[in-house]
C-alpha cells in the first residue's frame, strides 16, 4: 500500500481545480490543497458556485471537499505543508517588452518558484503542470537550488491535456499521461512518485515517461498540431465556398481515411481558448529564437489562418447583408469559446462583437453559460452590446443571428417562431455548421454556412 501523500497546487484555475478534485476523488488516502491568490476564486471553489462551469465538476468537488480535498489562500503554509507541489499558473502572452505578443509571460511562473524556495522546510517534488516553452524547468531547478540550505526539489513536467467541456471525462480517462523527468536516481524516484499516483485510475502503459524537455515539448506541439488540423479545415471551407463544395463531405471523405481520423476536423468561426494561440505563439517564438525562421514560419501561419477566418466570417456577413451593418441588430448565439463551458478567453465572439460594433451594429449577446464573462470581456462597450439569456427572446427584432458557440440548445429551437419576430429579410450566419440549413431556407431566412453555399432567397 502507498504512503499518505500530501500534494499541493499552486494555482486554482481552469486547470489546477478540476484536476486536484480528481486526484482527490481518486486517491481518497491522500490529502490535497489547492491554493490560489486570488481570495475570491478561492471563495468560489469553497462555495456552492464554482468559480467555472464544467459538466461533471460540482459533482466531483462535493465529494472530496471538506473530506481531502481543500482550497485555501495560505500559499506559505500550503508549501510548508506539502511535499508534492503542481504548479498550475497562468503562462500568459507576454504583453510587454522583449518577445511582446509572442512569448510566454513566465512572471507569475517565477514568482512561485521564489515562494516554493522561501518558505520549504523540506525537499520537496515539484511538477509543472502549467504549460511552459521547452527548458522551463531548467530555470525552475536554477532558482530551487540557488539556497544551499539542504532542502533538495526535483522538478518534473506533466503537462495538462485535458480540455474545457470534457475536462471531467478527460481527466478521468485521459489518452495518456506523460511525466518527464531528469534521467537521475533521484529524478527517476520522483518520477516513480508521480507514477503511483496516477496508477491509483489510469492504466500504466497510458501513463508515458520522458526526459523533461521532451515533455515540456511534446505539450506545446501536441496544441500546436491541433490547432493545426482546424485551421488546415478553415482554409478549407474558404475553398469550398468558393467552389460550390461542401466542407462537411470534404472533411467526411477526408477523415475516413484511419491515417487521418475524423476528429477536430469541424470547420468554424477559428478556434479560441486560452491556450491554442498562446502555445503556437510560444513555439514560434522558441523557434525565432533558435534561428528556425522556416519553423516559424510555417507554425505561425496556423495562426494567421485563424485570424484569417474570424474576418472572413464579418467580411461574409457584411457582403450578404448589403454592405452595411450599421443600425442594424445582430443577435449572437453563444459567446463561450466552445460549447459546455463559460470560459470567454480568446472566443471568437470577441473578435466579432468588437468587428460588429466598429461596422456601428447593435449588438445581443446570448449565451446559456458565459453571460458573465461576457459581461466583463465587453464592459468597454457598454451601451451598445445587450446580453439576453433566452436565444429566443435575445433574436426579436434582429436583422440577422450569427451562431458562434455549438451548445446543443441551438439545434432544438423552434426556428419558425423565431423567423416571424425578426426584422425581414432575416440572415443565419452558422459559424459552426449545426443547424439544418435546408429548414431555416425554407422557413424563410436567407442562410449563410461555412465552406458550403449559401441558401438565399434573393
Ligand atoms: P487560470 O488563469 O484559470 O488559473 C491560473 C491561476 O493561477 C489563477 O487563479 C491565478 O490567480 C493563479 N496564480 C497566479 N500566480 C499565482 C501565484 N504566484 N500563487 C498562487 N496562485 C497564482 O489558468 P488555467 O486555464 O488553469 O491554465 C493554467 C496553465 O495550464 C496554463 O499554463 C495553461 O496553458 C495550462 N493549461 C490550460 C488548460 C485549460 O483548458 N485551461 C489545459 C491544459 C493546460
Ligand atoms: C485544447 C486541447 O484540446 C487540450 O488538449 C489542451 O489541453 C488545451 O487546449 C489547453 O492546453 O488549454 P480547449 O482549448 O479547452 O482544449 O478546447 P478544444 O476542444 O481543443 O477547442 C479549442 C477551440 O477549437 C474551440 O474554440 C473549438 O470550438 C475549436 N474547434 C475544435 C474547432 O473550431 N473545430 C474543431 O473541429 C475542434
Amino acid at each position: 500500500m502507498t504512503s499518505v501523500k500530501k500534494i499541493l497546487c499552486i494555482g486554482a484555475g481552469y486547470v489546477g481545480g478540476p484536476t486536484m478534485a480528481m486526484i482527490a476523488s481518486k486517491c481518497p488516502r491522500h490529502r490535497v490543497t489547492v491554493v490560489d491568490i486570488d481570495p475570491e476564486r478561492i471563495a468560489a471553489w469553497n462555495s456552492d458556485e464554482l468559480p467555472i462551469y464544467e459538466p461533471g465538476l460540482d459533482q466531483l468537488i462535493a465529494a472530496a471537499r471538506g473530506r481531502n480535498l481543500f482550497f485555501s489562500t495560505d500559499i506559505e503554509a500550503g508549501i510548508r505543508e506539502n511535499d508534492i507541489i503542481f504548479v498550475s499558473v497562468n503562462t500568459p502572452t507576454k504583453a510587454f517588452g522583449l518577445g511582446a505578443g509572442m512569448a510566454a509571460d513566465l512572471q507569475y511562473w517565477e514568482k512561485t518558484a521564489r515562494q516554493i524556495l522561501a518558505f520549504s522546510e523540506s525537499s520537496k517534488i515539484v511538477i509543472e503542470k502549467s504549460t511552459l516553452p521547452v527548458k522551463t524547468a531548467l530555470a525552475m531547478e536554477r532558482i530551487l537550488n540557488s539556497c544551499a540550505n539542504g532542502v533538495l526539489f526535483d522538478v518534473l513536467s506533466n503537462p495538462e491535456f485535458l480540455a474545457e467541456g470534457t475536462a471531467v471525462r478527460d481527466l478521468k480517462q485521459p489518452d495518456r499521461i506523460l511525466i518527464g523527468s531528469r534521467e537521475t536516481e533521484r529524478g527517476l524516484k520522483a518520477r516513480e512518485t508521480l507514477t503511483e499516483i496516477y496508477a491509483n485510475w489510469v492504466p500504466r502503459e497510458k501513463i508515458i515517461t520522458s526526459n523533461i524537455w521532451s515533455s515540456e515539448l511534446s505539450k506545446l506541439v501536441a496544441n500546436a498540431f491541433l490547432a493545426q488540423r482546424i485551421s488546415s479545415i478553415n482554409a478549407v471551407s474558404a475553398l469550398c465556398e468558393k467552389a460550390e463544395a461542401d466542407v462537411t463531405e470534404v472533411a467526411r471523405a477526408v477523415g475516413m481515411d484511419s491515417r487521418i481520423g475524423a476528429k477536430f476536423l469541424n470547420a468554424s468561426i477559428g478556434f479560441g481558448g486560452s491556450c491554442f494561440k498562446k502555445d503556437i505563439l510560444n513555439l514560434v517564438y522558441l523557434c525565432r529564437n533558435y534561428g528556425l525562421e522556416e519553423v516559424a514560419d510555417y507554425w505561425e501561419s496556423v495562426v494567421k489562418i485563424n485570424d484569417y477566418q474570424q474576418e472572413r466570417f464579418i467580411r461574409n456577413m457584411l457582403g450578404a447583408m448589403f454592405n452595411t451593418l450599421a443600425g442594424k441588430r445582430i443577435c449572437l448565439w453563444g459567446f463561450a469559446f466552445k460549447a459546455n463551458t463559460s470560459d470567454t478567453r480568446e472566443s471568437p465572439a470577441i473578435f466579432v462583437t468588437r468587428r460588429l460594433l466598429e461596422e456601428r451594429a447593435e449588438v445581443v449577446v446570448s449565451d446559456p453559460k458565459a453571460l458573465k464573462n461576457a459581461r466583463m470581456v465587453l464592459a468597454g462597450a457598454a451601451g451598445r452590446v445587450s446580453y439576453v439569456e433566452d436565444p429566443v427572446r435575445a433574436a426579436e427584432g434582429c436583422h440577422a443571428i450569427a451562431l458562434l458557440t455549438e451548445w446543443d440548445l441551438y439545434r432544438h429551437l423552434d426556428l419558425r417562431k423565431i423567423f416571424e419576430t425578426m426584422e425581414k429579410p432575416a440572415f443565419i450566419f452558422d459559424g459552426r455548421n449545426i443547424l439544418d440549413h435546408r429548414r431555416c431556407f425554407d422557413i424563410g431566412f436567407n442562410v449563410y454556412p461555412l465552406g458550403k453555399p449559401p441558401l438565399t432567397h434573393f
